[in-house]
């Protein structure tokens, strides 16, 4: 079983999708083990994109997902990393497939409604800036049914 952390952008929660996303995991099979409803923080942002430190979209980037309220979550299922990022689509929603999250909802790069991790151990990294252990839970959705 893999984890991937996942969160929704400022413009998808202002345009009232949060339901809407959220529910593409669900019906995917995707187990939800973490997710709350949070104002990110200028220290949080600069840990989740210190990759992109120093390109010339950081600083728009950053201050985007400071904008407003996010969700951030944590999703568990086997090959959990890939099978989001399949659903997400290309990071440019002009490529992103028609069908996948960006690609039915996005119109711009930086604007493209959702972000994951692009590893399993870049995801654990991410939660644990959002998430301490112990907000991480235990049940089962019947995972022998997917
Ligand atoms: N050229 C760009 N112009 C504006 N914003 C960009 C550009 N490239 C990336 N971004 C923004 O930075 C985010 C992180 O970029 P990255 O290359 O990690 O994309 P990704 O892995 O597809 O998406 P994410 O990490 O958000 O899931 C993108 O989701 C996008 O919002
Ligand atoms: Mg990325």
């Amino acid at each position: 079983m893999e984890r991937e952390f996942v969160f929704i952008k400022p413009n998808a929660v202002r345009r009232s999708l949060i339901g809407e996303i959220i529910s593409r995991y669900e019906k995917k099979g995707l187990k939800i083990i973490a997710l709350k409803m949070i104002q990110m923080t200028k220290t949080q942002s600069e840990k989740l994109y210190k990759e992109h430190e120093g390109k010339d979209f950081y600083k728009p980037l950053i201050d985007f997902v400071l904008s407003g309220p996010v969700l951030v979550m944590v999703l568990e299922g086997e090959r959990a990393v890939e099978v989001v990022r399949h659903m997400h689509g290309d990071t440019d929603p002009l490529k992103a497939f028609p069908g996948s999250i960006r690609g039915d909802y996005g119109l711009t790069v930086r604007k493209n409604i959702v972000h994951a991790s692009d590893s399993q151990e870049k995801a654990e990294k991410e939660w644990q800036i959002f998430f301490d252990q112990e907000e991480l839970l235990e049940y089962s959705i019947g995972e022998e049914n997917f």
